[in-house]
């Protein structure tokens, strides 16, 4: 007996039922960056696996466990399923020298790949949205971008269920001088840390404050803050940040432990989370990335992104009570005979010529089983061509949502009679 075969795990097929609310939202997320004045970017799904390790970091979860990470056998190159936009769209920008006239606000969205563990609201396959601005020192785009995701709530009519947190990671020094301090004070302390945290102490004592394990808390939470380490140019960045937010009446929360899962980042830090998806509460997230560029051996430029989860939005959407339906057909033909076969192509066509959507029985069988496949189609209109119709060439048109007689037409006045009834 052959085994049924069966999608990857973590990885879901987007069926017809569900594709009408994609669409949906990708046509708003389309509309809100054009409004914004960002322009569309599509890089490769594969990337060199040395860009996410220098992008994101070495020690980081992505990087140590989660990436799909394959030797292209053809010739030995070590290739990786992106796990994340902002690298590629960065190798992107320095390889094409895209802020050689100044900065650039860029947008992207489609596929990414995480080896995690499946649940509610976390795949291995799943789709962003991303946003980046290149060349901008902010803090404007840094408040540019919270307005930008606080209208797309509004637009989805999820803002009531999403709130803000927002941190500032510093500069380079300052994080620096509290990496010290955090190293010094977990490792008076080393009794009271997990193995993961033991294992973070030298490589990322950062990722230790994000710790979920209940019986670290009290001590991540005495832990000496970032906060105190800051400098002014980072203070004042924040500052501005802040008071961005609250001239545009965007409400927020100062959340110090917010750290993110990626390396790249240097003071703001954001995410937008909601009570509503369980465990993982996260739509969206991103934050400044000065270095980035540098780093991934471009003229230095300052920069600041985010990207949102589109399966968590959508699950908000769908939460929220919101369905989405494909728009029913004008018309359904239905059609008895070979004649009749051969006329309905025409007048299909013709009818879609004239801008209306139509769908042509398939499959045969008789004129009472066609028909409950044109009720079944919410269609408007059922058109009946038998023998008769084709040899005229004339349909007959039966309304099938409202009341109305079945009447024979010419093909022309056919067409225009629907063309009007659809409008
Ligand atoms: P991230 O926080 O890793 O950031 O991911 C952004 C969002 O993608 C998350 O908040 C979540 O909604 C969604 N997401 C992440 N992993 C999964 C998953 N396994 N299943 C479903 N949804 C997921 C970044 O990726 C950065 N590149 C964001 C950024 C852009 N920062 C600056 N620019």
């Amino acid at each position: 007996m052959s085994t049924a075969l069966r999608a990857v795990r973590g990885m879901n097929d987007i069926l017809p039922a569900q594709t009408p609310l994609w669409q949906h939202f990708e046509a708003i997320v389309r509309k809100w960056l054009a409004a914004y004045g960002y322009r569309e970017i599509r890089t490769p799904i594969l990337e060199h696996t040395g860009l996410f390790q220098r992008a994101i970091g070495e020690v980081t979860d992505i990087v140590e466990k989660e990436m799909y990470t394959f030797i292209d056998e053809l010739n030995g190159e070590s290739l990786t399923l992106r796990p994340e936009g902002t690298a590629s769209g960065v190798r992107a920008v320095i390889e094409h020298n895209l802020l050689f006239d100044g900065g650039k606000r860029l947008w992207y969205m489609g596929p990414m790949f995480r080896h995690e563990r499946p649940q509610k609201g976390r795949y291995r396959q799943f789709h962003q949205v991303g946003v980046e601005a290149l060349g901008y020192a902010g803090p404007d785009l840094d408040i540019e971008h919270l307005l930008m995701t606080a209208r797309l709530w509004r637009m989805l009519g999820i803002a009531e269920h999403i709130r803000l947190e927002i941190n500032t990671l510093g500069g380079a020094e300052s994080r620096a001088r509290h990496r010290q301090k955090l190293i010094a004070y977990f490792e008076a302390r080393q009794e009271a840390l997990d193995e993961d945290a033991r294992r973070r102490l030298y490589s990322n004592p950062l990722r230790i404050l994000d710790t979920k394990n209940p019986a670290m808390q009290a001590l991540v939470a005495a832990a000496p803050r970032l906060m105190d380490e800051l400098d002014d140019a980072a203070l004042q960045h924040f500052d501005a940040l802040r008071q961005g937010l609250e001239e545009a009446g965007i409400a927020y929360r100062i959340n110090p432990r917010l750290v993110r899962g990626l390396d790249y980042y240097n003071y703001t830090v954001f995410e937008w989370v909601t009570d509503r998806l369980g465990a993982q509460g996260t739509v969206c997230a991103g934050g400044r990335y000065d270095g980035l560029v540098e780093q991934l051996g471009g003229r230095p430029a300052p920069a600041c992104g985010f990207a949102l989860g589109i399966e968590r939005v959508l699950a908000l959407l769908t939460d929220a009570g919101q369905r989405y339906e494909e728009p029913a057909p004008d018309a359904y033909i239905v059609h008895v005979g070979e004649a009749a076969a051969r006329f309905a192509r025409l007048v299909g066509e013709r009818l879609r010529d004239a801008g209306l959507k139509v769908v042509s029985h398939g499959g045969g069988g008789s004129f009472k089983a066609q028909m409950k496949k044109a009720d079944a189609s919410l269609a408007r209109y059922a058109i009946l061509l038998g023998e008769d119709e084709a040899a005229a060439g004339e349909v007959s048109l039966k309304p099938l949502r409202a009341a109305g007689e079945q009447q024979r037409l010419g093909l022309d006045t056919a067409v225009d009679v629907l063309k009007t009834l659809a409008r």
